[in-house]
This record gives C-alpha cells, structure tokens and sequence, in this order.
C-alpha cells in the first residue's frame, strides 16, 4: 500500500462531487502526476487489496465499498517514521512471514510491513500452524537491517517479545506476561506468538523478519483443541472489542521505539524490560530443547537472554533454543 494507492482512495472516497461519484482516468491521472497506465496498475493492486472499484470507459473509477481493516487505513493511521514506511496489505495471504522474506530478498528497505486480514499458511514457532482466521486479528510481519552478526539477531527475539507486550498492555487492562523467549499471554493464556526468520552469511545478517500473530477480536473457541483451552485474544480480556488498525499503530510504534533504543544502546535495555515481563524465575519449569526434556526450577536468564534452569541434582542448565512450560 503505497503513497498513489492511498491517494487514489482519498480522492475516489470524496469523489467530483456528483452523486455517482465517478473520477475520471485522466482526472486521477493529473492529480497524481503519473500516467493513465499507472493509474490502471495502482486501481488494479487497489482492488487486490480488498477495495471494491468500479471502472466504467466513458466515466472513469467509483470506490463501491471497502473492507474495513485495510491498507490504506493503516497506512494513514501510522505515526512511525520507519516502521510502515512501507505497507504491503492482503486481505488474505499464504503467510506474511514468506511474504516479507521474498520482498525482503528483492530489496524492500528496513521497516518495510506486510500485513494481512487472514493467511491460509499461517507458520508458528518450531514448525507448528498458526491459526489465522479472517476478520479478527492481526498477522503481520516486518522487515529489519540489523548490522550485526547472526548470533546477534536473536536480541530481536527479546525486543520483539517487549513490544508486543508493550502493545497489548496499552490496549488491555492488566499486566502481559511474558513466556520465554517470546510468547506474550495475559492470565496464563497465550494471546500473542512471534516468529522471527532469518537470512544470513556466516559473521552477517542480511534481514531479519519479525513475524508477529495477535489474537485480537478472535473467540478462544474458534481455535481448534488443543490451542482453544491455552490461548485467549485481547477482546476476552478487555470485555470489547478492539480496534484493529489502532492496535496496529500502537505495535509498529512500539516496536520502533525498542528498536531504535537497541540501536543506540545495545541489548541491556531490552533485556531488563524483558525481565519486567517475565513471572516464572523460581517457578517449576519444563522445556524441550532439541528434542531433549529438561525439568526443574526456573533461575531465570543470562545476560544473552539464554534460560537458567536448576535440574533436580543443583546443576544450572543453560537453555539457548526451546519451549518452555510450566512443570
Ligand atoms: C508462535 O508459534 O508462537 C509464533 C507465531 C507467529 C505467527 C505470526 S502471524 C504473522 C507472521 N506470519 C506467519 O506466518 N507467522 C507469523
């Protein structure tokens, strides 16, 4: 969603002034300064993004109807200056994650945002689905330059964590917790999943992507067992329902804002702000850990964000990579 599309519907929305409200090709042609064929390719990536335009040869384009989360919407809702600088929306798509790492790999720059009302292919963490239905949350994934070496880029796992946390704090009454490295729930129940990808050579990361999944106006029972009984959404908790496209703008202003301090001050910031979100340090602890099970008692993270966990015998295991749950 980009600049001329977001004009075309502010100009289509108020129409001549007629009660068809019909444009004229060469009328949008002059206002936005580009060619009739332009015209044309931005009315038709319109129309893919879930705006109903009528075209008619003798009288030009009529906006019909539109969805009512959309990119233009979002895109005009944002105060970031990075963060959806870019917008590409899709009322529906395989997965925003695979979306943002093609238009990642063709040169998309930094803060670059694909977002989407449903995806069909949805990727959880550790190869699992992720539920997304239409019409109810937010599935969106985002584009980041770190300069950095790979093993760096898993800072990114704890900033994103704090900035959705942030986010659904901002919208939901009570505190989000925070379960490690980066599932976000409210009362013990799952209402936000992170997925982050990467592409890298060996000492540098080409991009990373931030794919982030909230359960927004989603009902607990429209997800299948085993997920319904773990998993919750911001309208359960809050009690109504929440505007989608203002969440959105609270999250990429969020995540900007940690991003920007992780560029200036490096990961200590991150990590303490983490800290505050994170309840089971000396609480009962499972995780599987490369097909391995480890239980004991949570001793908390290092400085790395790596899990501490006391095994039965008093050794302090070092967990970099899992799932953890409470034991
Ligand atoms: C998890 O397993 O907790 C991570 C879930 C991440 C889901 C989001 S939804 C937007 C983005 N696109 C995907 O395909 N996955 C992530």
């Amino acid at each position: 969603m980009q600049e001329k599309e977001v004009e075309i519907v502010r100009i289509l929305r108020a129409g001549p002034g007629n009660e068809k409200k019909y444009v004229s090709g060469q009328a949008l042609s002059s206002r936005l300064g580009v060619s009739r064929t332009a015209v044309w390719k931005h009315i038709s990536n319109l129309r893919k993004m879930g705006f109903l335009i009528e075209a008619s040869p003798s009288k030009g384009y009529s906006l019909k109807g539109e969805a009512s989360f959309n990119g233009v919407e979002i895109r005009s809702a944002l105060t970031t200056g990075t963060i959806g600088k870019k917008v590409f929306f899709y009322p529906s798509i395989d997965s925003t994650n695979i979306k943002a790492f093609e238009l990642a790999r063709s040169g998309e720059p930094e803060g670059t945002v694909v977002i989407a009302d449903a995806q069909s292919n949805g990727k959880g963490r550790i190869g699992r689905r992720w539920e997304s239905p239409p019409g109810v949350n937010v599935y969106t994934s985002i584009i980041l330059r770190p300069d950095c070496p790979p093993q760096a880029a898993q800072n990114l796992t704890f900033l994103s964590a704090v900035a959705v946390a942030e986010a659904v704090g901002a919208v939901c009454p009570g505190r989000p917790t925070v379960k490690w490295p980066n599932d976000i729930l409210i009362d013990s129940r799952k209402v936000a999943g992170i997925l982050l990808e990467m592409d890298s050579e060996a000492d540098r990361v080409h991009f990373v992507i931030a794919g982030i999944g909230v359960n927004v106006n989603m009902k607990a029972m429209m997800l299948p067992d085993p997920v319904r009984s773990i998993a919750t959404s911001l309208a359960e908790k809050s009690g109504h329902e929440v505007d989608r496209t203002h969440f959105v703008r609270t999250l990429y202003a969020s995540v900007e804002k940690w991003y920007k301090i992780y560029l200036m001050e490096g990961f200590g910031p991150i990590l303490s702000a983490w800290k505050g979100y994170f309840d089971a340090e000396g609480k009962p602890v499972k995780v599987i850990s490369f097909n391995r099970s480890i239980s004991g008692i949570c001793a908390g993270v290092d400085e790395s964000g790596a899990l501490l966990v006391r095994d039965p015998a008093g050794a302090v295991v070092r967990i970099i990579s899992g799932d953890a749950e409470r034991g």
